[in-house]
């Protein structure tokens, strides 16, 4: 076998960045954890500014802020031999409530590579890992992650693209929001539609705890509730909306789900489905978005289907096709396409 030289080296040059970027990923961490991004975004200084600023040790903070450079998470003026944060990184990097949240990312990928012994031996025996097992820093790396996005596109676009939906929420509607986590598009529903009512559920009873200390601390007790029960068992209907974010393809019997949640819908209902941004094809997803999305799924949405009932694993590049499916298996009258962004895709389905 003949190796190319330039083909061998630009495998390389992909390698080191990888191996950079997954170092750096605790980085990242700790830069979020200690305030290194926060205090940075206010003005450039140097080391022992920053050090001083957030109570940390100086040669600590060179040696993370000579990495963060190199990445070009920060910027480094060699004259003033300061650091500093573009707007730009300031953006993506210190502002928890913006659109975007870097730390989150990387705070839900290490917490999903904690069960990296886990994972392994679920590929031996092809059993399955629930979301459960997995360490705390997936729950709050996930919310801290999807908020943001949540928080740009859910009330701005999301339900305004759904048939009749934004009209009943302000009127006062029932809305049902399955597989809630921790409860962020619950609350931020609740928050924008004052008049209307919301039941959010979950299998996880570890992240309906946190959901309702959120919602105490939101001041949106009485208008928001959190149970603990599957998409295949939760009740209260009938609602005018159930909302689904990003867990329909981590379910063993998403067709059951979608049953359930048609049975719980008012006869002129809406079911919302947020599933990740995919294609249809595998080819379609080999992309550095399908890469994110099946490298956490591998950790993730595959093992937590496996340890459930239903025989499925849809996986998070799922596509539309595949959903279609889901959705027309349960018996539903219509199903589209009614809003994307890079990251997820949003159908509706009606009853
Ligand atoms: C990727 S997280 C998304 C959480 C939340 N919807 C969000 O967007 O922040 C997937 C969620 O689905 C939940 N889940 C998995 N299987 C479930 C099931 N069968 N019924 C209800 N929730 C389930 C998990 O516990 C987890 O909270």
């Amino acid at each position: 076998m003949t190796i190319d030289q330039d083909k061998l080296m630009e495998f390389l040059h992909r390698f080191v960045g990888d191996l950079g970027a997954t170092m750096a990923a605790g980085n990242v961490l700790v830069g979020d954890r200690l305030g290194f991004y926060r205090v940075l975004a206010e003005r450039p200084m140097p080391p022992r500014e920053l050090a001083e600023r957030t109570g940390t040790a100086t040669r600590y903070v060179d040696e993370w802020l000579r990495g963060q450079a190199a990445g070009g998470y920060v910027e480094y003026d060699p004259q003033a031999k300061t650091y500093s944060l573009t707007p730009e990184q300031a953006f993506a990097l210190a502002n928890p409530d913006g659109a975007v949240f870097m730390p989150g990312a990387f705070e839900f990928a290490l917490g999903a590579l904690r069960a990296d012994q886990k994972v392994i031996d679920a590929f031996r025996t092809g059993a399955g890992v629930g979301w459960h097992e997995h360490d705390e820093e997936v729950f709050s790396g996930c919310e801290r992650f999807f908020r943001p996005g949540y928080a740009a596109h859910l009330a701005a676009d999301w339900l305004p693209a759904l048939d009749g939906a934004v009209a009943k929420l302000e009127a006062g509607a029932r809305v049902a929001d399955v597989g809630c986590g921790h409860g962020a598009s619950t609350t931020l529903m609740a928050r924008a539609f004052p008049k209307s009512t919301f039941t959010g559920s979950d299998y996880h009873e570890d992240s309906i705890v946190q959901a309702r200390k959120r919602t105490a601390d939101a001041g949106l007790d009485g208008r928001v509730r959190f149970e603990v029960a599957s998409a295949q068992t939760f009740e209260g209907g009938p609602y005018d909306l159930v909302t689904g974010f990003d867990c329909l393809h981590d379910m063993g019997d998403p067709v059951g789900a979608a049953r359930h949640i048609r049975e719980m819908l008012a006869p002129d209902g809406t079911w919302m489905v947020v599933e990740p941004y995919a294609g249809d094809n595998l080819t379609d997803n080999l992309n550095p978005v399908g890469r994110v999305y099946y490298s956490f799924s591998t950790f993730l949405c595959v093992p937590n289907a496996l340890s459930q009932e239903g025989g499925y694993s849809l996986g998070a590049q799922a596509g539309e096709e595949a959903i279609r499916r889901v959705v027309t298996a349960a018996g539903y009258a219509t199903f589209r396409r009614v809003a994307e962004t890079p990251f997820n895709i949003v159908y509706e389905a009606r009853p």
